[in-house]
C-alpha cells in the first residue's frame, strides 16, 4: 500500500534510541514486503516482538478439505444464504472456490476470532452485512456493509463482530494491491483512478493491551504454507505505541468506488478495484448506464478464455441475470471453456434503461478454480441450463 501514514508516538528519525517512560528502549520492528525492496512500516513495541515462549503444532482443518475440479465443466450458481452460520471470521470460513493463487470463502459469523497471523499472503474481506472490528498490531478499523478490509501478510490481528456478520474472504498467495495503472510512478493515485487516498480508512491510533493482559503469554495462530502453528508470545502483541510507513491494514467502502461509464458497454476492467497474484477484484456499483441512443446497456456474450469469473451479488438488481434464480447472496461461477452472457430476454428488457442499481464483487482468476465443499453444499443444480429455457 503506497500511501504514507504515521500513527502514535515516533522518534524523530528512524533507527535511533526511542525511550519508554521507564527509561527502557522501545523495540523497533521493520515489517516489509519483498525483502527490503517494497512497501514497509516501522513499528515501535513496548516488548520484544521476537519473544516467544512456545510453538506448538495445530491441526489444520484444511488438510482434510476437498476442493475438486469444476467437472463436468459447467457454469455454477451457489446460494451462500443456504450455508450454515456460526463461528468466527478465521475458523468459520467455508471454501467456495480456490486454486494455487487464491481462496474464496464465505463466512456467516458472530464470535470473535483468535489472534491470527496469515504468513501466506494478504487477505481482503468484503463485509456483506453486519458490523465488525478489525483489531491489529497497527490499531483498529471499524467496518460495516460494503467495506473491503485489506490485511497485509503477517499482520497479527483478530476480528470482533458486533452481532451477525456475513462476508466474502479473499485469501491471496501474495500481495493484494490497487491496480498499477491507477498509480503514479511513485504510488500516488492518479486522477483517473476510481478511488483515491481519501477513500482509504486505516487505524488512527495505537491499540494497546493494558494491565494483566499486556504481560500475559499470548497465543497467536500462525498460518504458513505448511499449515497451522500455535505460537505463544511472551507478551500480548498489541503493544505498538506508534508506527509509520506504507504497509498497514486499510478499508475501502464499495460506495466510495467511482464507477467509470462509457457511451457503449464497458467491460469489467473499468470496475477493477484490486489486483493480486493470478487474479483481479472488481466492484460493480450503481451507476448511469451506457448513453449511446442505441446502446445495449448490459454485457454482450463473452468467453474469457484465460479467466474463471466468480461473481458475488450483494445488492440491487442485476439485470443481465434476471430469470436465472440469482439473487442477493448468490455467487455465480462462469469458467473458462464456457461462453456466458445475459439471460434470455435480458437484452430486450434492458433497452432504454438509464441506470443500474446493481452491486456485485467479482474475482476473475487466471487459473481455473476448483470447487470447495461449501460450493457443493449450496449449489443450484439447474443454473447451467437457464440460458436454454
Ligand atoms: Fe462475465
Amino acid at each position: 500500500m503506497p500511501h504514507y501514514r504515521a500513527v502514535g508516538e515516533l522518534p524523530r528519525k528512524r533507527h535511533i534510541v526511542f525511550r519508554r517512560p521507564d527509561g527502557g528502549i522501545y523495540a523497533e520492528e521493520l515489517m516489509g514486503e519483498e525483502g527490503f525492496s517494497s512497501d514497509s512500516s516501522l513499528l515501535y513495541h513496548r516488548n520484544l516482538p521476537t519473544a516467544i515462549v512456545k510453538s506448538e503444532p495445530l491441526p489444520d482443518p484444511r488438510a482434510a478439505e476437498s476442493a475438486e475440479p469444476n467437472l463436468p465443466l459447467a457454469p455454477r450458481h451457489f446460494r451462500t444464504g443456504d450455508l450454515p452460520a456460526g463461528g468466527d471470521l478465521v475458523a468459520g470460513r467455508r471454501l467456495l472456490a480456490g486454486n494455487g493463487d487464491v481462496r474464496l470463502s464465505f463466512a456467516a459469523v458472530d464470535r470473535p476470532s483468535e489472534l491470527y497471523r496469515n504468513s501466506v499472503g494478504d487477505e481482503t474481506v468484503y463485509v456483506q452485512s453486519g458490523s465488525i472490528r478489525l483489531e491489529s498490531s497497527y490499531g483498529a478499523i471499524d467496518a460495516g456493509a460494503g467495506d473491503y478490509v485489506c490485511v497485509p501478510t503477517g499482520t497479527i490481528h483478530r476480528w470482533v463482530p458486533r452481532g451477525p456478520v456475513t462476508a466474502l474472504v479473499i485469501e491471496a498467495s501474495g500481495h493484494i494491491r490497487p491496480p498499477r495503472r491507477y498509480l503514479s510512478q511513485y504510488g500516488q493515485f492518479l486522477e483517473h483512478a476510481p478511488y483515491c487516498e481519501r477513500d482509504l480508512r486505516a487505524p488512527a491510533e495505537p491499540l494497546l493491551a493494558e494491565g494483566a493482559e499486556a504481560d500475559a503469554p499470548t497465543p497467536v495462530v500462525v498460518r504458513t504454507r505448511g499449515g497451522l502453528t500455535r505460537m505463544t508470545f511472551a507478551h500480548h502483541p498489541f503493544d505498538v505505541v506508534g508506527w509509520d510507513g506504507c504497509l498497514y491494514p486499510y478499508a475501502l467502502n464499495i460506495a466510495d468506488f467511482e464507477p467509470i461509464v462509457k457511451k457503449t458497454h464497458a467491460p469489467p476492467p473499468v470496475h477493477q478495484t484490486f489486483e493480486g497474484p493470478g487474479f483481479v477484484v472488481c466492484s460493480f456499483c450503481p451507476r448511469p448506464l451506457d448513453f449511446h441512443p442505441e446502446a445495449v446497456p448490459i454485457p454482450y456474450n463473452h468467453h474469457n478464455v484465460d479467466s474463471d469469473e466468480f461473481m458475488y451479488y450483494v445488492g440491487g438488481d442485476y439485470a443481465a441475470r434476471k430469470g436465472s434464480g440469482i439473487g442477493i447472496g448468490s455467487v455465480s461461477l462462469h469458467p473458462a471453456g464456457f461462453t456466458h452472457g445475459p439471460q434470455p430476454g435480458a437484452v430486450e428488457a434492458a433497452l432504454g434503461a438509464e441506470r443500474t442499481s446493481e452491486t456485485a464483487v467479482m474475482v476473475d482468476t487466471f487459473r481455473p478454480l476448483d470447487l470447495g465443499p461449501a460450493a457443493r453444499a449450496c449449489e443450484d443444480p439447474g443454473y447451467a441450463w437457464t440460458w436454454a429455457r
